[in-house]
């Protein structure tokens, strides 16, 4: 009996895929890819209207396709595949995979997506597990039990591919936790073509309900709703179960014919529940659509506990940090208002500079800390009103590395560690205390040395006196491409001018 089972199998052949692309060296490297396992028999198409005609002379049971093509796109030419088989499972290749884009393709029936550059483990596992699961659904002499469970085990795979496209979205970004709700109430509706859609927070003490964030058509009369006791009862039902339900009714419910709630849940416990109101086209819900949902909520409420973990230990380090930093300034009035002005100048030019968010919050966090290792300074050398002795300075010069060591432990601050070891570094490499050189210095450390040195310069000390804003700026000039970088110092002269 087995035997008979592997002769039909083996009569087969190889399974048939066609590769879409107009670009000749992606194809390339895919036939390549899928070629060292020889089990596929592979055409190629370099655009849409050659790959219909081809798609018509066989049977295919894949189609890889890229998204963006000159005359026919991949999204028609995904349109158009499934009106002629489908049953064909189709990939979508693309450079850029945006939540609209993926949400569009998953519901007009791709199974997956390729982003460039590729992986190719990634693509030869995709081609393996969506060929995999057209021969179970089409194999009906198996056991049944048996497809199910294979079946099941293929749709979560497929499933968390696909979806992590979407959730990575969420993820991606260091949104505040009002834009999150914001997207996954998005996200939702899109998800599941939903008119309306609810995040409430749930208030254990008096037992309500409190509308977060209502998104779609109607919003606010669904707002309003809220209070309705039927729904109350069905967001009640959600809570005590911790589960997400799908209910479909006219007779109970006028104002929801079909609504799906999910728990919204931060280490076990009821943050709140997302709710979703009717389709568009006022058709139900279907299981699927409460599967969606379901991801969607998980993926989001761990997204949430990271976060306000995260937070927690970060602004616990932060405390700490400052806490030593104020131990230096106790000693040292010049430190605390210098470590400011370099922190707001430093900010100034990143800004200037097109640096993203994450990077000008790195540097706000370095510029606060940047002199955190004078902590080891003895007072007779730091607050020496004179002139520093050559061994005096040597001393001085090891206060990056010291505090670069003392943020060593935070791992949470990898990028604030290196501005602060190298924020006294030069860009012709006289610096200390490596004497790297030009883009070896991280970019914020170049960045945060300008304003250092500037802040210097231009400050009165015990001393000296401080130069007028003229004389620091031919002195700044001076220095391009020798001891700073020469873009960040024509930033900062903009800034100043
Ligand atoms: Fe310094």
């Amino acid at each position: 009996m087995a035997e008979n089972v592997l002769a039909v199998k083996t009569c087969k052949g190889k399974k048939k895929i066609l590769i879409v692309d107009d670009y000749l060296p992606t194809r390339r490297l895919i036939i390549d890819a899928l070629n060292q396992t020889e089990l596929y028999e592979i055409s190629e198409a370099e655009n849409g209207e050659e790959a219909l005609r081809i798609f018509a002379t066989d049977n295919f049971e894949l189609v890889i396709s890229d998204i963006m093509m000159p005359g026919m796109s991949g999204m028609e030419l995904l349109n158009r595949i499934k009106e002629k088989n489908s049953s064909t499972a189709v990939i979508m290749i693309t450079g850029n995979p945006t939540t609209d884009l993926t949400v569009n393709a998953i519901k007009k029936g791709a199974v997956d997506f390729l982003t460039k550059p590729f992986d190719i483990d990634d693509l030869l596992y995709k081609v393996d597990i969506h060929l995999r699961e057209k021969a179970i659904l089409a194999n009906n002499e198996e056991e049944e039990s048996r497809i199910v469970e294979q079946k099941k085990i293929l749709d979560r795979t497929a499933h968390i591919s696909k979806q992590s496209y979407i959730y990575d979205s969420i993820e991606d970004s260091p949104l505040n936790n009002d834009a999150i709700f914001e997207k996954i109430a998005e996200l939702a509706l899109k998800l599941v073509d939903g008119e309306v859609c609810a995040i409430l927070f749930f208030d254990e003490r008096d037992n309500e309900f409190h509308p977060k964030i209502v998104k779609g058509e109607s919003a606010e009369l669904y707002a309003n709703s809220m209070y309705n006791p039927a729904l109350k009862m069905i967001f009640n039902d959600v809570i005590e179960r911790k589960e997400a339900i799908i209910f479909n009714s006219n007779e109970h419910l006028e104002i929801a014919p079909s609504i799906i709630c999910s728990p919204l849940m931060i280490r076990n416990s009821i943050l709140g529940i997302l709710s979703i109101r009717k389709k568009k086209n006022r058709e139900i819900f279907s299981k699927n659509d409460l599967h969606h949902i379901l991801s969607l909520t998980k993926r989001a409420s761990l997204n949430l506990e990271n976060k306000i973990l995260y937070e927690s230990i970060y602004s616990n380090i932060m405390d700490t940090l400052k806490s030593l930093i104020s131990s230096v300034q106790a000693r040292d009035h010049y430190t605390e208002e210098h470590s400011v002005r370099v922190t707001d100048l430093s900010i100034k030019i990143a800004t200037a500079m097109s640096c993203s968010r994450q990077e000008i919050e790195s540097i706000r966090i370095a510029g606060i800390l940047h002199d955190v290792g004078k902590i080891a300074v003895p007072d007779s050398i730091l607050l020496k009103p004179d002139k520093l002795t050559p061994e005096e300075y040597n001393v001085i010069k090891n206060h990056p590395t010291i505090g670069e060591n003392i943020l060593k432990p935070v791992m949470l601050l990898e990028k604030e560690r290196k501005i602060i070891e190298y924020h006294h570094e030069r860009w012709d490499g006289l610096g200390y205390p490596t004497g790297i050189a030009g883009k070896e210095i991280p970019f914020l450390a170049r960045i945060l040395t300008v304003a250092d040195s500037y802040d210097a310069m231009t400050s009165d000390r015990p001393y000296r006196l401080g130069m007028s804003l003229e004389k620091a700026i031919s002195e700044m000039n001076y220095n391009k491409n020798k001891q700073f970088d020469g873009d960040v110092v024509e930033a900062f002269i903009k800034i100043l001018t």
